[in-house]
């Protein structure tokens, strides 16, 4: 049987587990990784682009990285550097880039390569959705035009920047209002599925038998998310990511979801209705993962990787 591999665009904050995400993005062999597009979040725009330059090096692979908003579209930058580390990759001792990121704007990149190709490009944002809300700003077609839309963000049940609020979401409400009201169904993978897959001790010590990959940047990624204290850390974006490339991983369910921008104290909350008809509802919630299989297939995807890489 032919394997359909899936065109994504990977828009992202790197930060450790957006490396990790692009590492099984890159190795799976369901995904077609066309580009990385970058946003300000957990470190500036310079780190998290000049961070996707390395894991991509670092890797061989060769995908385009192309920079896109430096800070939320009315808020000032907030940053999670007391997670991700000053170098937001948790101090992973990658060398610096020795290539360059590619000109032009992210929103434009998500534009052309979507319009493009029709129906083709799942675009998958693992980030604050700066970028996203820019690029349906400019161009509200690409709403109708993606293969499929899935975000890391939010929650239908608490935050971890507030107790109301997940931090991609948090970091730029504004924009996530937009992404959510383009017309198209967002899957949303939040931290009611993310917290439950967590990097525990069986699962790191598989992972330190990949050898120089793990060494120099799988374990460093995991080991500063020390605020994950019960059951190791999570790796947030690394879920979206391999549901995307094996959808039967996440239980999802149908719900309407409004962002508030305006709360004194819910700022950035995905307010999530389970309970709306169906014609509203704009949204397909992740309720559930099978946290075995999902780490069962990472490291189906950095097994042959780190293989390859260990020379
Ligand atoms: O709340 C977790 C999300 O915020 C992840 O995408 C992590 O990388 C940070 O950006
Ligand atoms: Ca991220």
């Amino acid at each position: 049987m032919e394997l359909v591999t899936k065109k994504i665009i990977l828009d992202c904050d790197p930060g450790m587990d957006d490396a990790l995400a692009i590492v099984y993005a890159a190795g799976s062999p369901e995904l077609e990784l066309l580009g990385i597009t970058t946003v300000a979040g957990n470190v500036s725009l310079s780190k998290t682009t000049s961070n996707a330059l390395r894991v991509c090096e670092f890797i061989g692979a060769a995908v385009p990285v192309t920079p896109g908003s430096a800070a939320p579209l009315l808020r000032p930058p907030i940053s999670a550097e007391h997670v991700h580390g000053a170098d937001g990759l948790g101090g992973a001792p990658l060398p610096p880039p020795s290539g360059r990121p590619q000109p032009g704007h992210a929103s434009d990149f998500i534009i052309e390569t979507v319009l493009g190709a029709p129906g083709q490009i799942t675009l998958v944002a693992v980030g604050p959705l700066t970028n996203v809300a820019l690029a349906l700003l400019r161009e509200p077609a690409i709403a109708h035009e993606v293969q499929d839309f899935v975000i890391m963000g939010g929650s239908a049940s608490r935050g971890n920047v507030t107790p109301a609020a997940e931090f991609n979401i948090a970091c730029d409400p504004e924009a996530a209002a937009v992404v959510f009201s383009a017309g198209w169904t967002v899957t949303m993978v939040g931290l009611d599925v993310t917290l439950q897959a967590r990097a525990n001790d069986q699962v790191t010590g598989s992972l330190r038998e990949l050898g120089r990959v793990a060494d120099l940047l799988l374990l460093p990624c995991l080991g500063t998310y020390a605020g994950n204290a019960d059951g190791g850390p999570a790796v947030h974006d690394l879920c979206a990511v391999a549901h995307v490339a094996r959808p039967g991983l996440l239980g999802c369910q149908p719900a309407r979801v409004d962002v508030e921008t305006a709360g004194r104290w819910t700022s950035g909350m995905t307010v999530t209705d389970f309970r709306a008809s169906q014609p509203e509802c704009n949204a397909l919630v992740a309720t559930a993962i099978d946290a075995q299989a999902f780490w069962d297939a990472v490291l189906e995807v950095y097994r042959p990787l780190a293989q390859s890489l260990s020379g």
